[in-house]
Order: structure tokens, then sequence, then C-alpha cells
């Protein structure tokens, strides 16, 4: 079975990481909308727009399904997506009902992070507002990691420079969680945790979406199984360029690594 894994950039492959854990036998297919990340900068009709044009192209592909490994494009088009195709689409949102569960009753706040996109739509507003009943919940963008992960930027002075900018304008130590709501920003989540008082925890929702992946996968029935392959495609095209191929492929060794700390 082919599954494939779409973002605008490198940010999903942090998802396909954990599914290759979850299921290892899967071949898989990896879309990057390189040519036009970033994605959470742009307006909600841009996304929208090249979001189908990926998926529909995906989809041409012939796979068994398909995993919106990215918050932004998931919350302004994963519903007309789901209407447009017969193949399950597995979208992902930042993972604030977990943080509410777990912080709610603690006296401390939940910090949700994201994309300005993400953090603007009516998708996250709504399930903030059915799940927040002690309004505990603030939001804070964080754009440039995002920038920082397309252009392969993991210097740690860099990364923590422009993290303690952008956390300055919150009161960090009253947060018992911060919510990773970009898949681009769980490539920086040791240096946020090296920076960060050690009471908070740091949670994201890629397993919460594999393991969704894998019930919707096990209720259709589909059992073939693929030989744990992987494609890689950057807007439209199969990648071809070496350089590029050991760049995803690294990509993947750092998130093993980072697992093993
Ligand atoms: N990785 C994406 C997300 O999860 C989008 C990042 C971007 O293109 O701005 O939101």
């Amino acid at each position: 079975m082919s599954i494939a894994f779409f973002d605008s950039g490198i940010g999903g492959i942090t998802v396909l990481h954990h599914a290759m854990k979850i299921l290892p036998l899967e071949d898989y297919i990896y879309f990057a909308d390189t040519m036009n990340a970033p994605y959470g900068t742009k307006t909600r009709d841009e996304v929208r727009s090249l979001v189908f044009n990926a998926v529909d192209f995906i989809v041409s592909l012939g796979v068994d399904a398909v995993v919106i490994a990215c918050n932004t494009a998931t919350s302004v088009a994963v519903a007309d997506l789901r209407k447009r195709y017969t193949i399950p689409i597995i979208g992902m949102e930042p993972a604030v009902k977990p943080a509410v569960e777990k912080t709610g009753g603690t006296h401390k706040r939940v910090l949700v992070t994201a994309t300005p996109l993400t953090l603007k739509e009516e998708k996250l507003k709504n399930l903030i507002d059915r799940i927040d009943n002690e309004h505990i919940v603030d939001l804070l963008p964080l754009p440039g990691l995002v920038e920082f992960a397309e252009n392969f930027e993991f210097n740690e002075k860099i990364v923590s420079d422009y993290l303690n900018r952008e956390l300055a304008s919150v009161n960090i130590s009253s947060y018992g969680t911060i919510v990773l709501g970009c898949t681009h920003f769980l490539f920086y989540r040791s240096i946020l945790k090296r920076i960060i008082p050690s009471h908070i925890d740091i949670i994201d929702g890629n397993a919460g979406t594999v393991n969704h992946l894998s019930r919707v996968l096990k209720e259709r029935g589909v059992s073939v199984k693929g030989g744990g392959a992987i494609k890689w495609y950057c807007s439209g095209e199969p990648v071809v360029d070496l350089k590029r191929l050991a760049e995803f492929e690294l990509l993947l060794l750092i998130l093993d690594a980072a697992g093993k700390v």
C-alpha cells in the first residue's frame, strides 16, 4: 500500500518518520511543496489553491491514503479535500485537547504555537471554544522556525536567540504545556526544551495523527504491504538531485538521533 505525506516543505517529514516506526512495511510518498513554502504567512485562498493543486497531483499517482502532514493546510482545506476524493484524507490539528486535559486544574496555562495562518483560522478557534472551558489557552505564532527549517538552519545559537526573543512576549513560567502546532517546529523541540523552565511539557500531534492513520487503514481493510520504500517529490517533480535526496534522508537520521536522546 502506498501512503502519501504532504506538507509545504520538510515539516511533514517529522510525521512520516513517526509513521515509518508504526507502519514500517508500507510504501511512502513524500510531497514537499518547497517552491511555494512557507504556507503559514500566505492568505487562506492562496494556500487553499496550492493545497488542491498538490493533492490533485498526489492522488493522480494512485496512492491509497493521503496524510496532510501540515496543520496550516489542514486548517484551510481538509473538509473540502475529503469531499473531493474517495481515498482517506488524514489531517492534523494542534494538540490542544491533550494539552488542556493535562494542564487544566493545575493553575498553569497552555501556549499553542503554530503558523500565523493556523492561529487565525476558524478551525482552531472552534476547537479552543469547545475545549478551553477554563480559558487557559494562549497563542504564539513562530513563523521564523519554518524559515529556519526550509533553509536547513539548525544552528542552536541562531534558533535559540529567535525563540528567546519571541518568548519574551509571554510569561513563560506561567505555562504548564507548550503545543507544537506546526510540523516544522518539531525539528527544534530539543532547542526549545533547553531554553524553557523544566516543568513545561512540550506536546505535538504527530503520534495522534499516525494512530488515526493506522486505525483508518485497518477499518478500510487495506492490508497489502509494500517494502517500506520512500519516493520523494518537490512541487510536482520527483526528486532526482542526489544532494536533495541526501538532505531528506539526513533529516530522517536527525529525527532518529533526537528520539534516542
Ligand atoms: N508545516 C506546516 C504546518 O504544520 C506549515 C508551515 C508553513 O509552510 O508555514 O503548519
